[in-house]
């Protein structure tokens, strides 16, 4: 048996008999116990509220996401589904929208809100910490909004998102900036990792940035980054 440390996610490689096993240790333990312990309606309250500049900005957010008609768009880490709602009306009848998460209260949530605005192109899809579970090349667009810094495994996570995306899909991370000395308090303590340590972590899983649409979206403490496969 032979044993190496690869790369920016701390992955152990281990080799048995030619076969290869990947363990990933967890960077973010705890991250999410909060989802688990809190009702939806704050987190309704919390996502979708005026003070959030994701959602004051997502008109702008969806037009940059480039998602247009026949498009299948996975909405990973969906949350309360306001980006999966509006997606399944831009990529209408002939696209698909799969809204993904690793709660089942959000995704509970997001088919009676998709249902009551009369989308019947949404499928909810619960993941694992580790995979997102959407098919291979499943997907033309994967949108992870606030989500990257939530990923407990996030080379797994990276590796599932990439075999869900068809050749020339593209993976849009839209997170906060984490930059000692400027950004909140409440930022350096909640997001493990910079800009940079995000664009080497997705560099290392097999992607490649193709934009930087930061400007372009209005965001001030989040950067908004479209990627590629390598
Ligand atoms: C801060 S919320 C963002 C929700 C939504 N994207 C938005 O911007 O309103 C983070 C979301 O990521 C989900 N999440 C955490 N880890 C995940 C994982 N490994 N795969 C998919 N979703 C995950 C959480 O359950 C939660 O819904």
């Amino acid at each position: 048996m032979m044993r190496s440390r690869l790369g920016f996610l701390g992955l152990m490689v281990v080799l048995v008999g030619g076969g290869c096993i990947v363990a990933e240790r967890n960077v973010s333990p705890g991250i999410n116990d909060s989802y688990e312990n809190t009702e939806l309606t704050e987190w309704v309250g919390r996502f979708e509220g005026e003070s959030r500049e994701v959602f004051i900005n997502r008109e702008k957010i969806v037009e940059l996401a480039g998602v247009s008609s026949g498009m299948d768009v996975a909405d990973v880490g969906a949350g309360t589904g306001f980006f999966a709602e509006m997606f399944a009306g831009k990529v209408g009848p002939e696209g698909k929208v799969y809204a993904v998460d690793i709660l089942p209260g959000f995704l509970e949530h997001i088919e009676q809100r998709v249902a009551e605005a009369g989308h019947q192109n949404v499928e909810t899809v619960l993941c694992t910490n580790r995979s997102t579970r959407l098919p291979p090349k499943s997907v033309d667009l994967v949108f992870m909004c606030d989500v990257y810094h939530h990923l407990e495994y996030p080379g797994s996570s990276l590796a599932s998102i990439r075999r869900a995306l068809r050749p020339d899909g593209r993976m849009i991370i839209i997170d906060f900036d984490r930059i000692p000395g400027v950004s909140r308090d409440w930022i350096l303590g909640h997001v493990r990792a910079d800009r940079l340590t995000v664009v080497k972590e997705a560099l290392s899983m097999g992607f490649e940035v193709e934009k930087n649409l930061t400007q372009e979206s209005g965001l001030e403490e989040n950067y908004f980054l479209v990627f590629k496969k390598r």
